[in-house]
This record gives structure tokens, sequence and C-alpha cells, in this order.
């Protein structure tokens, strides 16, 4: 039987770069997402920038240490250039349409990120804006009319451009005071309404300038860029338990499930080293302190310390997560030898792969979803998991996405398992992107996960009307069976 424990929260997940648009609308001020144009698996999107004797630099911009960012180069939006946040998929005047459909499935709680410079346009002022905090009213007005509950991302990825122009993003401390005037104000505004809240994303992938607003390609200053986020989210999960008790706090991890290559010690040797570089984040945010193989992580990254106070230890251990938040779409395999932290760096014959090169491997997620509640002991909440595939629609916009059924099958099945048979709390799933929105990796819109077609090219053409797909029937059975369908043939999905 795969019925899931009753109160199990269905859902969807979002980004607001990747799924709102209405970037120069509402009062929004600039993000650093707002600068990456769009690419492909071949050619990675990247930042346009430009230095002051006028010539124009294009640092990647989602990569483990990405290019670096010169100290004068300024964002510059070039015309023939393509920026997919700017309309994504325009949540942002369709919300009621989009809520409409997700409640349409029986979803019951909806993840999505609030936009920071929506709130604060610059991340300095010192009064928000009011424009932004009223558009956030106005989704959580829609998801309540249909009992869907909010999930806030605080910070998905990004920043406000100008703290990282102006402090070198998170490797100033002063980011931190930023983040928790933002933090602020989104509990007292939404603290009566919405329970469940994640400090960060992927926090885990120290990478390019997008997400942590560092210009330098340096490992030392990337993990205090990292300690300070840990520092921020510490503060603001006690701020938040302050303003509304029984709120819950978790942050996102990027964790694709670990396999050595084989059983030479070796290779399970560097398996083990490569899984810290995932635990180092969540054994410090979930158990509030750094373990003592934290200076073998620092160590491969080029360093011996960071600064790292009292008063941050205290912090550490007084702003602990409540749950475990993470994020599962595929596995990889290492081997001695390949280089650090070069995931996926060697293949699984065991494995087949997406369009994209991502393995499907749906017991890895009862693999880890195992050894993160083992390791733990916290409820754990999946809250990105899917497919992204390239989707062929008819003339009505339907479209047959039967792999999309198969992945979710058996992702679902075995979060089941892990959950009936093997124990782990698990608080929910929200499968990301249910409405069809722009791929973080590349910037492309071919790379779909939705239950709902959007009709919109790679840049940006297309009607944008949205259609049901043949997954969304499906999953809506799965929610309204609270999971016990999953037991049922694949022909009958429908
Ligand atoms: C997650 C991110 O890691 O992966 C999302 O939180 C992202 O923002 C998702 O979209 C899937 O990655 P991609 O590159 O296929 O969009």
């Amino acid at each position: 039987m795969k019925k899931l424990p009753d109160g199990f929260l269905w859902g969807g997940a979002t980004a607001d770069f990747q799924f709102e648009g209405g970037f120069n609308e509402g009062g929004r001020g600039l993000l650093s997402h707002d600068f990456e144009t769009d690419g492909t698996i071949e050619q990675p999107r990247y930042h346009t920038m430009q230095m002051p004797n006028g010539s124009i630099i294009k640092p990647r911009s989602s990569f483990f240490y990405a290019d670096p960012v010169p100290q004068d180069a300024k964002p510059v939006f070039l015309d023939d250039h393509y920026y997919p946040s700017h309309q994504a998929v325009d949540f942002y005047h369709r919300y009621k349409e989009d809520i409409t459909l997700m409640a349409g499935m029986g979803f019951n709680i909806f993840r999505f990120s609030i936009c920071w410079s929506r709130i604060y346009p610059t991340g300095l002022e010192d009064t928000p804006n009011e424009e932004g905090l009223k558009f956030y009213d106005a989704v959580i007005d829609e998801l309540e009319k249909y009992h869907i509950q909010p999930l806030i991302t605080i910070c998905h990825d990004e920043l406000p451009m100008e703290l990282a122009l102006k402090y070198n993003g998170w490797a100033n401390r002063q980011v931190i005071d930023c983040y928790l005037k933002y933090c602020q104000t989104l509990f007292k505004r939404y603290g009566k309404r919405c329970k469940y809240w994640l400090t960060f994303n992927e926090i885990n992938a120290v990478r390019g300038f997008g997400p942590c607003g560092i210009r330098e390609s340096n490992g030392k200053m990337r993990y205090q860029g990292a300690h300070n986020m840990f520092v921020a989210s510490a503060k603001a999960v006690k701020l938040g338990h302050e303003m509304m008790p029984g709120s819950m706090f978790g942050a996102m991890y990027a964790m694709s499930e670990l396999y050595p290559a084989t059983c030479k010690p070796e290779d399970m040797f560097h398996h083990l080293q490569q899984r810290r570089e995932n635990w180092y984040f969540i054994d410090t945010m979930a158990r509030g302190y750094y373990h003592p193989y934290a200076k073998e992580v620092w160590h491969h990254h080029g360093f011996d310390n960071l600064e790292i106070s009292e008063d941050d230890k205290q912090i550490l251990k007084e702003g602990q997560l409540d749950f475990v938040s993470f994020s599962y779409y595929r596995s990889n395999t290492t081997k001695a030898g390949d280089p650090w932290f070069n995931v996926g760096g060697s293949a699984n014959p065991y494995l087949e792969n997406t369009p994209w090169g991502w393995p499907i491997d749906p017991l890895g997620l009862r693999y880890c979803m195992n050894e993160i509640y083992d390791r733990i002991q916290k409820p754990i909440f999946i809250v990105e998991n899917g497919i992204g595939a390239i989707d062929k629609a008819d003339e009505n916009g339907y479209v047959e996405d039967d792999y999309r059924i198969d992945y979710l099958q058996q992702h679902l099945s075995a979060m089941a398992d892990a959950i009936l048979i093997d124990g782990v709390d698990c608080l929910g799933y929200t499968m990301w992107g249910p409405i069809d929105l722009i791929s973080l990796s590349t910037g492309e819109m071919k790379k779909r996960y939705g239950f709902i077609y959007v009709d919109m090219d790679d840049k940006g053409n297309g009607t944008l009307n949205r259609t049901k797909k043949k997954s969304y029937y499906w999953m809506k059975h799965i929610i309204e069976t609270n999971g016990e369908a999953l037991e049922e043939p694949l022909t009958n999905k429908k």
C-alpha cells in the first residue's frame, strides 16, 4: 500500500525569476538574474557586463566557481540579447489563472519564492515597497481561496543587483542585516498566513555571480559568503520563531544522490569526502555547529580557516532548522581521481539519462531520504523533483507526457516506500515547475517540467496560454487518493 499519512502536503514549487516576469513593474528593482541571458547545454548562459572602456564581457552565470567578474564591470542590457527573467512565464499577471489550475489538481501547498527586489528594490531602502508587498498579499489571498497553504522561499539563488555591486554580495556581512530587514518585513506582513519558510534555496551550491553576488572565483571568499548566509539563516530562524510562534523553518539543499563508482577503497573514500561537500551545509545549519571535518572541506578549496566569531557559533546553535528540505532530480557517480566536486564526473552504466544528461534514479530518492533522516533526525521535505523533458504539444497545446508520468510514478513510489516502510518523517512533496517555467541552468524554455504546458519558446515568443498535459490528470488522481493510486497500472492513469 502506498497511501500516505493524513495531512501529507502535496504541491508544486517555483522561483520568482523563473516564473514571475514583470521585472520592471510594481516598483521592482533589478536582480542579479535579470542580466542572465538564455543558453543551451552547449552554450551556457552568461551575464552581460560592461567595462569602463565600453567593452562587453560575458561571465558565466551558474556554475560552481563561475568566471570572475572584474570590480569595475557594470551589468548592462544588450539589445541583441534575450533575458528570460524579464517576462519569465508571466505569473505576475496570470497568478489567478495559475493558482486555479494548481487548485484543480488538489494541491494543498504551493512553494514560491518572494522576489527580494520587489520588496526592497535595491536591498538598501529603509522602508519596503508597498506595491511589492501587495502583490504577494494577492497571491496568498488567491491560495487561501482554495485552501492551499504557502511555503515561502525567502531567497531563491538571487540578490538585488545593488547588494552584489556595492558589497560584493554575501562576501560582506552587511548583507546579513539587509537580509534580516527583509525577513522581518515578510514575517510581519505574512506571518499569520504562512507556517512553512525556507531561508535559502540550494545554499550548498556556492556557485556563480547570480546566486551569491560574489565577483571572485575564490574558494575562501565563497565559503566565507556561505558562512555569512548560515548566520543570516540562523538569525532569521530565531526571529521567525519569536515573531510567529509555531512557524517551521527549513533551508533547501541540492541533494542528488552520490554513489562510489566501484567498491575499491579509494573510490569509497573519495565518495565519503565528496558527500561531505553537501553534508557540510546541512550539518552546520540543522545541527547548529561546524563538524570537525569542515577543516578538510576547506582544505580542498584551498584555505585553512574562516572568520567565525563566538557570537556566530552561538547564533548557529540558537537558529537551527526545524526540518531539512532538498531537491532531488538525479544521482551522480564519483571515483578517486575525478576532478574535485565534479558531480556526475563518472557515468553510471545502470541508469538512463534525460535529454539533458541527468541520470534517472528513483531508488536514489529513497536512499537520499533515509540518508538525511538517519543523520539529522528531523522531519524532511522534498521541495523539488521532476523531469526536464522536451514536450511536443498538439494543435490544442495538449501533451501526452507518458515519460513524465513514468518518472513521477517511480519517484513517488520510492518516496512512499521511504515513508511507509523505512519510517522516514517526510512533511510533503512539491514537484518542481508544475507550470512550465524557465530553466535555471540553461535559461531554456524547452526544458519543461510542468503538468501544465505554456505556449512559449526559448526566446519568449508565443501566446503564453496554459494547457493541461496528460500528467495533470494523472497527478490529480494520485493526490486525491493520497498516494494510493500509485499502485494502479499506468495504463489506467488518466
Ligand atoms: C533546482 C533549482 O536546483 O533545480 C531550480 O532550485 C531549478 O531553480 C531546478 O530550476 C532545475 O534545474 P534546471 O536547470 O533544469 O532548471
